[in-house]
């Protein structure tokens, strides 16, 4: 394993881009820390959404609320101009806090239950993602309004990003028509498409080629009469855990040449960008709770693990940077949660200088799908967050 790095090593670099490393020396350095806990740095988020408008200037941000609702992030990227994709009637609730207008957010998921769906209507929320036929029998119960539906539609790729979204959702082309159909005759309006080309994904030419799909789709929708106002090309902007990665100007240029190419001037575009947004800005300081040999390893027991912040590990399939203080000879070790289940390992195997109880070990990179997807297993403490900027 190559992930593991040693401070004086990084320090100066870009793995530290949210974080004033003066203040990591200081959290290595000192004892007694309350830890876990989770630095967040909201110009961070700032650069990350600049980053991106640059790399995309005719697409407009709605941040995916699901990779890390703290309030910080939503409160920057409504600052900034930015909008949100929701998913629930908590998520809508978080983000209305900022004082957006319900009828701009996107709602995104494509299965809804009744009183979800009925919580979003009754909030003001008007766009709507569907893939399938089913759904639209729930619209029945809106026959008073006028809603918009975009429809998610998959394609095939030779290659997958990270986290496969194109698996659980999404239509086939062939379906786009008929469910355009369908939606304006249950009273509602056909609005647009959409599509999620995958989490994490390095590759251009997947955007390009669902790019490719809409503009064939558009060119049927309009042979049919109908309208389509805005084309929503998901979310998926990488970036760098452990393994390089392009740099988003690189991996938006040909998106954005064929959209230029592809897409009429009259089509609103939007992105959904989660992961870009939120993971950098976070940092993860952990500390050293136990320690044992085993097996010809060094074993260390963390305050944070698989049932909390590294949760992403299991859900998100990434593995986050580590980062030690202590020089010394490296010893194969494995790094373990807090918790009494055998599963909560996180990274069997590492180089790493030998630790003492109480050391700190810090992990950048740890914003995106991680505190969304821990849970209280054990009613251990979970890391607060702490605003540094
Ligand atoms: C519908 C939808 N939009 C946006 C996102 C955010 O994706 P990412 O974090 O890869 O940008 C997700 C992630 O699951 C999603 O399901």
């Amino acid at each position: 394993m190559t992930h593991s790095m040693h401070f004086a090593a990084v320090e100066n670099t870009t793995l530290f881009r949210g974080v004033d490393t003066g203040l990591i020396r200081e959290l290595f350095e000192s004892r007694n820390l309350e830890t876990p806990m989770m630095l967040m740095s909201r110009a961070e988020v700032g650069r990350n959404y600049e980053a991106l408008k640059a790399a995309l200037p005719r697409v407009g941000i709605h941040y995916a609320v699901k990779s890390n609702n703290e309030h910080a992030i939503i409160d920057e990227v409504y600052a900034r101009g930015g909008n949100f994709d929701v998913c629930s009637a908590r998520e809508i609730d978080t983000v209305l806090r900022t004082g957006v207008a319900p009828a701009s957010l996107i709602h995104s998921h494509p299965i809804k239950t009744v009183s979800e769906f009925d919580y979003a209507v009754a909030k003001g929320v008007e766009i709507y993602v569907i893939d399938n036929a089913e759904e639209i029998n729930k619209l029945q119960r809106y026959a008073d309004k006028k809603l918009k539906f975009m429809i998610r539609f998959r394609i095939k790729t030779e290659t997958t990003a990270v986290v496969n979204l194109q698996y659980k959702f999404g239509c086939t082309v062939e379906e786009v028509l008929p469910l355009a159909r369908a939606i304006e005759a249950a009273g509602h309006e056909f609005y647009g498409l959409c599509f999620h080309i995958g989490s994490q994904c390095i590759y251009a030419a997947n955007y390009v080629k669902a790019i490719d799909a809409a503009h064939d789709l558009i060119h049927a929708l309009d042979m049919a009469g109908l309208n389509m106002r805005l084309l929503d090309i998901g979310g998926g902007f990488p970036v760098e855990y452990t393994e390089p990665i392009p740099s988003i100007e690189e991996l938006c240029a040909p998106i954005r040449e064929a959209l230029a190419k592809k897409i009429r001037p009259g089509i609103k575009l939007i992105c959904e960008p989660g992961r870009f947004i939120s993971a950098s800005p976070v940092t993860l300081v952990s500390s050293v709770i136990g320690k044992a040999e085993r097996d010809g390893k060094v074993w260390y027991y963390l305050d944070d693990g698989l049932y909390s912040t590294f949760s992403g590990i299991v859900y998100d399939h990434c593995t986050y940077p580590v980062v030690t203080y202590r020089h010394g000879n490296e010893k194969l070790s494995v790094l373990a949660g807090p918790t009494c289940d055998s599963f909560d390992v996180m990274y069997d195997g590492l180089m790493i200088p030998e630790l003492k109880v109480g050391d700190a070990i810090v992990f950048p990179m740890t914003g995106a799908y991680c505190a969304a997807s821990a849970c209280d297993f054990n009613s251990l403490k979970r890391p607060g967050y702490n605003l540094i900027d």
